[in-house]
């Protein structure tokens, strides 16, 4: 709901408890908006069910509300509709004194968060030693974005990347280590393995087929989970490489996080299955310590556990997301931790859920979310891959879309006959083609798989990251054509007459109510439907038949389409900027 549907929505309450008595007091008048610009902008409709309850008809509720209803500041007098429906049209000088106040302010209207509150999004969180994928591609994309928005909104945010960087694997990878580079433990230079995750697979198959190397690599993990000094060496270097590897993906995506990886919270995991067992809820089955979860079953029906401890001692990725489930609660204070990642971990989440929440570990004010999102698929339809059949390598992703968008600027260049500097082609082709990749990620309801294609998200047409980055460097155009700067266009100067003038003023009103739906539904796609909605509006307005002249109008009208055009692109900006995406005054 934007601020003034709010108002509305008081003065409708008000209005009805005048005209029926306290006992009113807090019915909801259902405004809507209207289902056509025929009917105004709202519509309420509580006259149907009002009605039953004063035995009145629908007719007579409506006009004894609207008799002591006062919109008069934001509306055109309310008129009574069909069986029972109060329709609100805004009156034309409201909306100019709206769009005044939101020129003069940076936030364009958006109210900041009444109450700030500590969030956690925990987000990408990558395994050590293995491949980024396009799945951890969508977490850090999604994650990213949401971060961004509750920021914006005021929140105090911890981006964490929860990394895969501690179990057993790691000894399979230490003793590997040892066989293939016996110096890297014994010297201070820094290691270079190369391709890490190609030294995974050798040394997995190394463990599979050699039972003495089996031996050996549990060893490690004692010494590792005892912090032998040589072993946790190995560990950081092998942590070190992948690092590294997963920086350059952030570098390329403007990804700031704070690293906490599951090792982190090593130390505690004994803490949680002892609490657990303090508080009556472990259960052991056949020398596993687990809690039994009610509303999961097995096939045979029978209630599953929760493994917390398994039979050899070691613990798992619950009991870490356990403990660091405690550790967020208790040191960072945090009040909503959202988690970002496929929804194949859905029940993984709820799981342990269901477990602290049993053991009274969380606090009533604290929220808990589990972000999933769906697949990608190449354009096939089945898993993405690259033609060879393997897993698409994320530079490769992200190189590839870049590259492409550089040869279609170049073809374009030279249709358009224009010189541009390698510079700036190459700044141009980096922005479009990573913006590419995250819009398509972004655009869509992020529950649903999606297919993986260049063409169409480098489309210049349609729901595309390029379609919303021309619509902004587009208005630059018109500042560059007229030589203005918007930023000395007055205030107090918007002017709306046209139908189209009208279209996208009201737009540009909503934007308040996306973000906080975003805000609290955590969809980024909302918002990117928002700005698509937006660029269509705002190219009607400018549309040489169905809209207004701007650079050619005379004044008054000049200056108030001009602010109109700066708008738009500062929402435009604004919005890109929370999606994590960068614009381009010129491309
Ligand atoms: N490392 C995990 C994976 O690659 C994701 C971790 C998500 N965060 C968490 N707290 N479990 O699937």
């Amino acid at each position: 709901m934007n601020a003034t549907q709010e108002k509305l929505k008081v003065q409708l309450e008000q209005a009805i408890v005048a005209a029926f008595g306290a006992d009113f007091a807090g019915v909801d008048p259902i405004l809507v908006s209207a289902s056509n610009p025929k009917f105004g902008d709202y519509q309420a409709n509580v006259a149907l069910s009002l009605s039953k309850k004063k035995g009145l008809q629908p007719r007579a509720i409506t006009g004894a509300i609207v008799e002591k209803l006062d919109v008069s500041e934001i509306c055109e007098p309310p008129e009574i509709a069909g069986p029972g429906f109060i329709n609100l049209k805004l009156k034309t000088a409201y909306l100019e004194a709206q769009l005044n106040d939101i020129q003069a302010d940076p936030r364009l209207g958006v109210p900041a968060a009444k109450t700030p509150k500590r969030e956690i999004v925990d987000f990408s969180s990558p395994n050590i030693a293995k491949e980024m994928h396009v799945g951890h591609l969508r977490s850090t994309i999604i994650g990213d974005s949401i971060a961004r928005i509750l920021e914006f909104q005021g929140h105090d945010v911890l981006r964490l990347n929860h990394v895969g960087d501690w179990g057993t694997q790691f000894g399979m990878l230490i003793a590997y280590l040892r066989e293939v580079y016996p110096d890297a433990l014994t010297t201070a230079n820094a290691l270079d393995i190369g391709d890490l995750v190609s030294f995974y697979r050798k040394a997995k198959q190394r463990f599979d087929t050699d039972a003495a190397f089996q031996e050996t690599a549990r060893q490690e993990v004692v010494r590792l989970q005892a912090g032998a000094e040589d072993t946790l060496h190995a560990w950081k270097l092998l942590c070190e490489q992948s690092r590294q590897e997963f920086q350059i993906i952030y570098e390329l995506l403007d990804i700031k996080l704070t690293e906490r990886g599951e090792s982190f919270y090593n130390p505690l995991l004994f803490g949680v299955v002892e609490d657990l067992e303090k508080s009556g809820l472990l259960v052991e089955n056949q020398g596993a310590k687990c809690v039994f979860l009610e509303g999961f079953t097995n096939r045979e029906g029978e209630p599953l556990p929760l493994i917390v401890q398994k039979s050899d001692g070691g613990y798992n990725y619950a009991t870490t997301d356990l403990a660091s489930l405690r550790y967020r609660i208790q040191q960072d204070e945090a009040k909503r931790i959202i988690y970002v990642t496929d929804a194949g971990q859905g029940n993984h989440f709820a799981q342990f859920f269901q477990v602290a929440r049993k053991a009274g570990w969380i606090p009533d004010d604290v929220e808990l979310v589990h972000v999933p999102f769906g697949l990608v698929l190449g354009e096939d339809g089945k898993k993405f891959r690259t033609r060879s059949g393997d897993t698409v390598r994320l530079r490769d992703l992200l190189d590839e879309a870049v590259s492409r968008a550089y040869a279609d600027l170049k073809t374009r260049l030279q249709e358009e006959e224009r010189q541009e500097t390698e510079e700036f082609i190459n700044e141009v082709a980096r922005v479009v083609g990573i913006s590419a990749v995250k819009y398509a990620d972004l655009s869509q309801n992020r529950t649903s798989n999606y297919i993986f294609s260049y063409d169409k998200m480098l489309d210049f047409k349609g729901n595309t990251a390029p379609y919303m980055l021309y619509a902004y460097a587009r208005i630059q155009g018109i500042s560059r054509k007229g030589d203005i700067n918007f930023k000395e266009l007055g205030n107090n100067a918007v002017l709306l007459e046209h139908e189209t003038e009208l279209a996208l003023a009201k737009y540009l009103l909503q934007l308040d109510e996306v973000i906080s739906s975003v805000e609290q539904d955590l969809l980024p796609n909302r918002l990117c439907e928002y700005l698509y909605e937006l660029s269509k509006k705002f190219n009607q307005f400018y549309d040489r038949n169905q809209g207004v002249q701007v650079l050619e109008a005379q004044e008054p009208q000049r200056t108030s389409r001009l602010i109109l055009c700066d708008l738009t692109a500062r929402t435009l900006k604004l919005g890109l900027e929370l999606l994590g995406i960068e614009v381009l005054e010129r491309m």
